[in-house]
């Protein structure tokens, strides 16, 4: 089942010049910041309440972050689910017929997550995501908070 809006992706061009914005001027604190070396992209959680604002920045142009900063500029990129059970909510879409981008959920940021394809989604790329248990490593390649 759903519960409540994980978090937002939005797409910037460099994370530490978008702080002053979602940071600075918001007043939201980051509390985690990593490269993801298979999305090519370095990202920043910042907390708002029980859900999560998650800034994605490219690494490179030929990434799919890059290729959306090249042709739609930054803004809003994605909205992700909070599940307690990701491959079951997986299935259940695979079994109405969504189309899918994973086919497999896999370690990501915020948790085991996936996507679903835009094209069954009325236009809005939609994660799921279920989050790590408490103690959990997470992903390698977090940074110290800035
Ligand atoms: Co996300």
């Amino acid at each position: 089942m759903l519960s409540r809006i994980h978090h937002i992706g939005v797409v910037v061009r460099d994370l530490e010049q978008a702080y002053g914005f979602w940071r600075n001027t918001l007043g939201l604190p980051v509390h985690k910041v990593a490269t993801v070396k298979d999305q090519d992209v370095r990202a920043a959680l910042l907390t708002v309440g029980e859900s999560e604002i998650e800034l994605l920045q490219p690494l490179s142009d030929q990434s799919g972050i890059g290729k959306f900063l090249a042709k739609r500029g930054e803004g809003l990129h994605h909205l992700c689910f909070a599940t307690d059970d990701v491959g079951a909510e997986l299935e259940g879409a695979r079994d109405k017929g969504t189309r899918l981008i994973d086919k497999q959920p896999r370690p990501g940021l915020a948790g085991m997550i996936c996507f679903l394809h835009p094209a069954s989604t009325r236009g809005v790329l939609v994660e799921y995501a279920e989050p790590y248990p408490p103690g959990h490593p997470g992903l390698p390649g977090e940074e110290p908070l800035p």
